[in-house]
This record gives C-alpha cells, sequence and structure tokens, in this order.
C-alpha cells in the first residue's frame, strides 16, 4: 500500500494552541520511516495551507467557525484527492475539528464505491458537542456530531446533503470525558461507546472484539486517533488531557487488534500539541502505535 501524509498544521478548533505544530512533530519522531518499516511506501504531500488562528471569543455558540470551515474544506479536498489516487490517507493534524473533512471525505468516498464504513473513535471524549451543548464553543469538541448532521452549514453539509455518519457507523473507545448535555445527546443518539469504566470492567480485548464484532468483510475501517486518548502520564503533550486513560500497553493492543482486520483505509492523527510535550515523547509514542496499527509485533503471527 502507499501511503499519503497530509499535514493540517492549525489548533483553531482547540482551546489551547500548539497543535499547529503536529504534524511536523510526528515527522521529526520519524512517522514516515516507521511506516516504510512496515513495508509501506510513503508519499508526504506536506502541509495543507489555511487560515492563522485569530483567538477570539465564541459567537453564537462557535469558535473561529468560518476559519474552522475554511481548514475542514481544505482537508476534504485532499483527503479525497488521495482516496481517489489509490493511496491511504493519514492525516497528520491539528486539532480534531478537522475530522469533519477527514472523515467526511472518506464517507463520501465509501458511499460512492458502495463500501460500508465503521469509524474507531479512539478519544478520551466523545466530540459530540453542539453549538447550544457545548462550555467551550470550541469546535474540536463538536467534529462527531456535525458528521452525523447536527452543526452548522458549511460542516455539516460538506460532503452533500446527506449527513456523513449514522451512529451505527461509530465506535468510541477510551472515553472518560463527556459534558452535560453532551451526554444526555450521546445517549439520545444510541452512539456506541466503549468508556473507561467498560475498558476497566472487560478488559481491551474484549471491548475490542465487540467494537469489532459484524465488521463486514469489505468494509474501509476509518481510525481516528486523538492522541488524548491515552493516558497522559504517557501522553502529556496534547491540549486537553484526561487521567485514566489506556496505558501504552492497552493503547497497542487496539492498534493491533484494528491491525488484525486488514481493513484499515484511513487514518487521522489529531490534537498533539509539542508545545505542551517533554521532548517529543508524545510524537514518538504515536509513532509507536501507528507502527502497530500497519501490522508490526512480536512475533510472526497467523491471521486468526
Ligand atoms: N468536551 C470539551 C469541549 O467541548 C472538550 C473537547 C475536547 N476535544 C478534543 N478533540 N480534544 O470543549
Ligand atoms: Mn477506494
Ligand atoms: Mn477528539
Ligand atoms: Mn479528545
Amino acid at each position: 500500500i502507499e501511503i499519503a501524509l497530509v499535514g493540517a498544521p492549525t489548533d483553531i478548533g482547540a482551546g489551547t494552541r500548539g497543535a499547529s505544530m503536529g504534524p511536523q512533530a510526528l515527522r521529526v519522531a520519524g512517522l514516515a520511516a516507521a511506516l516504510e518499516r512496515r513495508g509501506c511506501r510513503v508519499l508526504d504531500t506536506g502541509d495543507l495551507a489555511g487560515p492563522g488562528n485569530p483567538w477570539q471569543r465564541p459567537v453564537q455558540g462557535y469558535r473561529h467557525l468560518e476559519q474552522v470551515v475554511a481548514w475542514n474544506a481544505r482537508v476534504f479536498e485532499a483527503v479525497t484527492a488521495q482516496l481517489q489516487a489509490g493511496r491511504l490517507p493519514l492525516m497528520m493534524g491539528g486539532d480534531h475539528c478537522l475530522g469533519v473533512g477527514s472523515v467526511g471525505a472518506v464517507a463520501r468516498h465509501c458511499r460512492r464505491e458502495g463500501r460500508p464504513l465503521r469509524v474507531f473513535w479512539l478519544d478520551a471524549h466523545t466530540d459530540f458537542n453542539t453549538a447550544w451543548l457545548t462550555p467551550s464553543g470550541n469546535l474540536h469538541g463538536m467534529p462527531v456530531a456535525c458528521l452525523c448532521g447536527f452543526g452548522p452549514p458549511g460542516l455539516v453539509d460538506l460532503g452533500g446533503s446527506e449527513p456523513a455518519l449514522q451512529p451505527e457507523a461509530l465506535r468510541m473507545i477510551g472515553i472518560r470525558s463527556v459534558d452535560a448535555g453532551e451526554r444526555e445527546f450521546v445517549h439520545e443518539q444510541g452512539l456506541d461507546v466503549y468508556d473507561m469504566r467498560t475498558i476497566d470492567e472487560r478488559g481491551m480485548r474484549a471491548v475490542m472484539e465487540a467494537a469489532l464484532h459484524g465488521l463486514p468483510g469489505d468494509a474501509h475501517v476509518h481510525v481516528s486517533f486523538d492522541v488524548d486518548f491515552l493516558d497522559p502520564d504517557y501522553a502529556p503533550g496534547v491540549g486537553t488531557t484526561v487521567r485514566g486513560g489506556p496505558t501504552w500497553r492497552e493503547a497497542q493492543l487496539c492498534m493491533e487488534m484494528l491491525a488484525d482486520t486488514g481493513r484499515v483505509g484511513s487514518v487521522d492523527i489529531v490534537e498533539l500539541n509539542p508545545a505542551l510535550d517533554v521532548r517529543n515523547g508524545t510524537a514518538e509514542v504515536a509513532v509507536e502505535l501507528i507502527e502497530s496499527l500497519f501490522g508490526k509485533s512480536t512475533l510472526v503471527r497467523r491471521p486468526r
């Protein structure tokens, strides 16, 4: 396979500055070389350009909506182009608001090819806020709602008039921070959420088996990896740390089980913030996990 790295250096949807440096931190941590070690060809398409961060307060529930729309339109276009060229797009954020453009492009591509899509949202947060529910106005807390059709014009209609995703296409892993109104909305929409309590009670293996259950043989798997998924002991370099996340080992197993499907067709790595990091350790951990997502394993293993 050929992987296309697409850099989207912005922190436009976040509440802390610095995720704009994520793409460079991943390059410095050796992302391309790690993928090449997995036998992939890698094309680094460079960084997209977009509006700067004016650092303003929210307007009618949204911070920087106009700029978030502009960045997502570029991400949508770039991810679409790579899918059409037959490459596996790996979007290097940037904050998680960019998931609207990335997953939106993947969803439209799958719809056109008649392939079922399953999105694995690895995150401490459900990112299911709306302008009415958000405590912050930060759009990185809203991409999943936008993808399901709940959000502003410019984001909900990026890939056409219907919502990019039905809630049934989503699996959320590692969740441990959901805002009060968001919690009700997650319940109402029936999102399939594997929170930390579930991981503690059942273990990562059983959780991933449940999340992967019934995956169609022809499915396209999208992995949207918000680095704050990881416990902050392992990944301090993110703007919205939440204690009590998956350990390095649990996260490795999660990635290995996704790799075992052989269905991973697109990836986001978002929210990495080297300004908050200790050396470049969080990016290095992210690269180690991506190697597992693309099949690194200690022993020769039989397909299951
Ligand atoms: N739920 C909080 C909010 O809406 C935090 C969202 C954090 N999202 C993220 N992608 N890191 O502001
Ligand atoms: Mn295709
Ligand atoms: Mn997120
Ligand atoms: Mn998060």
